[in-house]
């Protein structure tokens, strides 16, 4: 392991106000969201998919690094240049998801446990002399009655210690990613507690492990009451609960903390980031960035449907969303920015003689 290399490709993916998009959706996952719109659940579909993603003109002015599928890093453009090299090209270092998804935990009704550790060091030198020098893996704690369990949340940080203690020994940046679902009535108290517990444990293990925490993201949930709780606090307060969660879990070592969105719309997520980092920035001992595949990528889906003819409003729609987490890392983001576009509201949308541009100032916002 060479750790000037990984602490310098961690900093890399969180400086300034880029961010991560993930695009790692298994062939199941993507195959599911590819089904609600009618599109044909093929390897080609996904593999236009995933060009319409990497080839958005500009993309590379927010994102910083793209995580891919397994299926995916080895693809290519329709043209034969392999996806690795257009997101080099574009400035956005390529990631990859390792884990191999969560099952059943035994004698644990209701949690599961991620899986993927069994000849996972192979599997990394593999990725990593394809030109990853980033990977993923997502552990999911289920918040309801009586759980999480202690034996839940202690077998999911030692796999995600493990993972990252393997990625660094071969050099690649572990995104360590501990997800409290947002599912259930629970409210934001009880996500609080539960995910301080889960991030104090996660940090336990990544010590024990040896896993270098200054080469390392962390990407959590934000501290949310569940779907279903009847009292859904304001964006400012889940800005505070998720902070003051952080603060007492993380340690200052870490470069960054991207969230993923966990299925909030594309608009909270954006609005809970920016709060984030108005309020709290200057004091913050990381940066505070984002890891969304949903709240970038949805907009872009809805509007792709499989078709050709909508490519380049789905790549606008695309650069938008990047382009309003971009703006939230500042504490710029607006929620005007995600309506139709305005003369004189700032936007995240490409100036006229940007690639994107024209189809953006020819005809109404796509989102
Ligand atoms: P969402 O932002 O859609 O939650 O996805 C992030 C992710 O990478 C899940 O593992």
């Amino acid at each position: 392991m060479n750790a000037q290399e990984l602490t310098g490709t961690a900093k890399t993916l969180v400086a300034g106000d880029k961010g991560l998009l993930a695009m790692d959706e298994s062939n199941p996952t993507c195959n599911k969201r590819f089904a609600r719109l009618g599109i044909p659940q093929t390897e080609e579909a996904r593999r236009a998919y995933r060009e319409l993603i990497v080839t958005t003109p500009g993309l590379g002015e927010s994102i910083s690094g793209a995580i891919l599928y397994d299926e995916t890093i080895r693809q290519q453009k329709n043209d034969g240049t392999p996806f690795i090299k257009v997101l080099i090209d574009a400035g956005i270092i390529p990631g990859i998801k390792v884990d191999i998804g969560a099952k059943d935990l035994a004698g644990h009704p209701g949690e599961r446990i991620t899986e993927g550790l069994d000849r996972l060091r192979v599997r990394l030198k593999e990725y990593f002399l394809m030109g990853a020098r980033f990977a993923k893996w997502r552990a999911v704690i289920a918040l309801g009655d009586g759980i999480p369990s202690r034996g839940c949340i202690e077998a999911n940080a030692q796999a995600l210690a493990r993972y990252a203690a393997l990625c660094q020994e071969g050099g690649l940046v572990p995104v360590v990613e501990p997800e409290v679902l947002m599912d259930g009535e629970h409210s934001l108290e009880r996500c609080c507690e539960v995910t301080e517990e889960v991030l104090r444990t996660v940090f336990h293990h990544l010590y024990t492990q040896r896993v270098t925490l200054e080469g390392m993201i962390l990407k959590p949930n934000m501290v949310l009451p569940g779907l279903t709780c009847p009292k859904q606090e304001a964006v400012d307060e889940v800005a505070d609960a998720t902070v003051n969660c952080l603060l007492r879990a993380v340690p200052a070592a870490v470069p960054g903390i991207a969230f993923l969105s966990g299925g909030q719309s594309g608009e909270l997520a954006s609005a809970r980031l920016n709060a984030m980092n108005l309020r709290f920035k200057s004091r913050l001992p990381w940066a505070l960035t984002f890891s969304f595949a949903r709240a970038i990528q949805q907009p872009a889906l809805d509007i792709w449907q499989g078709k050709e003819a909508h490519v380049l409003a789905a790549q606008q729609a695309l650069y938008h969303r990047a382009g309003c987490n971009r703006a939230a890392r500042r504490g710029e983001y607006n929620a005007a920015m995600d309506m139709n576009v305005t003369p004189g509201i700032p936007t995240a949308c490409p100036p006229a003689d940007h690639p994107l541009g024209q189809l953006q100032h020819a005809g109404p916002a796509a989102t």
